[in-house]
């Protein structure tokens, strides 16, 4: 028996007699109609602007494939069963009808069928494939579900507004790739069944909020920071002017300047400065999940030798808790989600102008709005401008009238930093996610610089103000060094 003939009988003619069941061909309906939704709305894609809304792309790539796959997975269960139920029966014919190949109007069925199989195995293949790298885009990662809100909302406005959130976030390879679905795959339980959750907390998991930091499972920053940006580049100093404004009528402007010694590996191959000295192998142990309490730390020389600096409460005692090679990510720990105190959310808006300084008392005014407490963003975007105004409706209704446009401007600002701030919701608010980069509002640098931390032979990690900066100017009304540098 020819080939073909062997498979026509064998296969195509059993396969169309089981085949004509109800749950088979439910199965081919489902599987020819989503698959035509996709084609449309691909072909509308190619055509039109797509649409950015996320709960869109979960419909087209993700539901839609489901669907699709789950049709074609119907059709063999269908035939499986009603091959059973005959079987029982015992009607399973000695021959199934024949098929005749002269027969034009079958010939074209089959041909119809063989396109649809290549269609529909395009269709699989793109689909997998653009759902994959939906789920790798921002949107999808932040928008998709509001509990990214407040890491999206920082993101957006971050000097990483263009680095797609899985290149610091997954690792490359198909283990990590895998662990990351399935992490994600555990959060969309959690999110799905969060209604529900607090009535059995213990079988049913919840999602945590805020969202706990570190990250534990981030890869070292050599796979991730490293990828962009040159750790041995040498940056020399940099130059920070930070503007502050008082609580009081005339809301004073003052100026700190900070030469910051950044430095890296100079022309002769020293390593120094901030980002020089840490570049070396520094591990330390810290006492506590957020890494605020650091213990123990230590340093391999560029010679070879070891420092180990211990705080002197531990009294030559080893210190548990997670042991960690020091790099970018224990400085630069909100480099792509910087939230900041209210102080220097109102300072650096006023120091843009988008809030007027012109305003008499606007600075504790403003401070006092924005530290209050809200139920949620949009009531705060209420409560706040509303708040504004009534302030100067009951101190000083001059401002009101001649000042109308710069108090709305200032309520929609102070809304704007709340919103990119607090995050009722998650529980997020002020100071939730510490910022390790300095010292003036979280322990940061002095963590391990403050003194205390001493080897055996009585060497401590410096907290000398000159290793880390030059203060040009600390809180100086026009501070001199601006004016000589003409940038006041
Ligand atoms: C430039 C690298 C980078 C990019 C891009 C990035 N992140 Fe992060 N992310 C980090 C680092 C670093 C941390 C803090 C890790 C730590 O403290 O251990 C973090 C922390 C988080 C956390 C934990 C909660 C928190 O606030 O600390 C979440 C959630 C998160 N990121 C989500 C996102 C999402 C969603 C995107 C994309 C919209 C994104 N990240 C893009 C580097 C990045
Ligand atoms: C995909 C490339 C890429 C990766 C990965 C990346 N960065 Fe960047 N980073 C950039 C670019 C580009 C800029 C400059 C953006 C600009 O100036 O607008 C930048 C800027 C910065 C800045 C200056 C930010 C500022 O506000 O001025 C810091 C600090 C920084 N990155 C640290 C990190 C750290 C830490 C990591 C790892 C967690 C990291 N970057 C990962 C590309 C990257
Ligand atoms: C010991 C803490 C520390 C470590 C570790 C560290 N940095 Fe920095 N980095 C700083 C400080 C402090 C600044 C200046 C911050 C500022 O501008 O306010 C800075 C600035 C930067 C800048 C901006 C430079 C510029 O010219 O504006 C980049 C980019 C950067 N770091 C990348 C990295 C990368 C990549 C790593 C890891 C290889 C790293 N840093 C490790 C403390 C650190
Ligand atoms: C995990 C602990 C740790 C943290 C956090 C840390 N450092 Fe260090 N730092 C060290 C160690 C250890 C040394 C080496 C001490 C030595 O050899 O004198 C060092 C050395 C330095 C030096 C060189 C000092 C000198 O005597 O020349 C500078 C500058 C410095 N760090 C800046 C910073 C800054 C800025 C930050 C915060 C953004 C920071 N460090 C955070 C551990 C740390
Ligand atoms: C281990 C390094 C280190 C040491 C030691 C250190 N600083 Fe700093 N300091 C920093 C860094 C880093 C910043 C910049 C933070 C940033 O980028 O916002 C800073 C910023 C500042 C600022 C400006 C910040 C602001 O918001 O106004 C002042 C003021 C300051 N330091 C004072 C001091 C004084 C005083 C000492 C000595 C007791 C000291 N620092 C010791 C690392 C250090």
């Amino acid at each position: 028996m020819p080939l073909l003939e062997k498979f026509r009988e064998n296969w195509v003619r059993p396969a169309l007699f089981f085949g004509n069941n109800p749950l088979s061909l439910a199965g081919g309906a489902i599987t020819s109609a989503s698959g035509a939704t996709m084609i449309g709305y691909w072909l509308l894609e190619l055509f039109a602007r797509p649409n950015a809304n996320p709960y869109l792309g979960i419909i087209f790539f993700l539901i839609l494939p489901a669907l699709f796959i789950l049709g074609l997975a119907l059709i063999p269960v269908g035939v499986y069963r009603r091959r059973r139920k005959l079987m029982k029966a015992g009607e399973i014919p000695a021959e199934f009808p024949k098929i005749d190949l002269n027969d034009r109007v079958f010939r074209h069925g089959l041909d119809i069928v063989f396109i649809a199989t290549i269609v529909n195995l395009l269709v699989v293949a793109t689909a997998s494939y653009r759902g994959a790298s939906y789920m790798d885009s921002p949107q999808f990662c932040g928008q998709s579900c509001h509990v990214m809100h407040p890491e999206y909302t920082a993101y957006q406005i971050s000097a990483h507004s263009h680095v797609p959130c899985v290149e610091c976030h997954i690792g490359s390879g198909a283990s990590s790739y895998f662990e990351a679905k399935i992490n994600g795959t555990r959060q969309l339980i959690e999110v799905s069944f969060h209604p529900v959750a607090h009535l059995s907390r213990k079988f049913i998991p919840d999602y945590p909020r805020p969202i706990p930091s570190p990250v534990t499972s981030l890869r070292p920053a050599r796979y991730i920071c490293e990828s962009c940006h040159t750790p041995t580049r040498f940056d020399g100093d940099k130059l920070l002017v930070i503007s502050e404004f008082a609580d009081d009528e005339g809301n004073t402007e003052t100026q700190t300047v900070v030469a910051l010694h950044l430095g890296g590996v100079n022309a002769l191959s020293q390593y120094v400065g901030i980002h020089g000295m840490h570049l070396g192998h520094i591990e330390y142990i810290a006492a506590d999940s957020t890494r605020t309490t650091i213990p123990w730390v230590q340093r391999t020389n560029p010679d070879g030798s070891q420092s180990t600096y211990a705080a002197s409460a531990l009294k030559g005692a080893m210190p548990k808790g997670e042991r960690r090679v020091m790099d970018c990510i224990d400085c630069h720990n909100r480099a792509a989600h910087t939230f900041v105190t209210a102080e220097e959310a109102i300072n650096q808006a006023m120091t843009a102008g988008s809030i007027s300084p012109d305003l008499p008392w606007v600075h504790k005014e403003g401070l006092v709005l924005l530290k209050a407490s809200y139920a949620s963003q949009e009531e705060a975007s209420e409560k706040i401008p509303a708040g504004l105004e009534a302030f100067y409706r009951a101190t000083n209704p001059a401002v009101l009238a001649g000042k109308a446009a710069l108090v709305r401007t200032a309520g929609a600002e102070l809304v704007t930093l709340y919103s990119q701030n607090v995050f009722p919701y998650m529980n997020v608010t002020w100071g939730t996610h510490p910022n390790n980069i300095g010292h003036m509002n979280y322990p940061g640098c002095f963590r391990c610089h403050d003194g205390d931390h001493v080897t055996k032979d009585g060497a401590s990690i410096t907290q000398d103000c000159s290793a880390c900066h030059n203060l040009l100017a600390v809180e100086e009304a026009k501070p001199k060094v601006l004016g000589d540098l003409g940038i006041q």
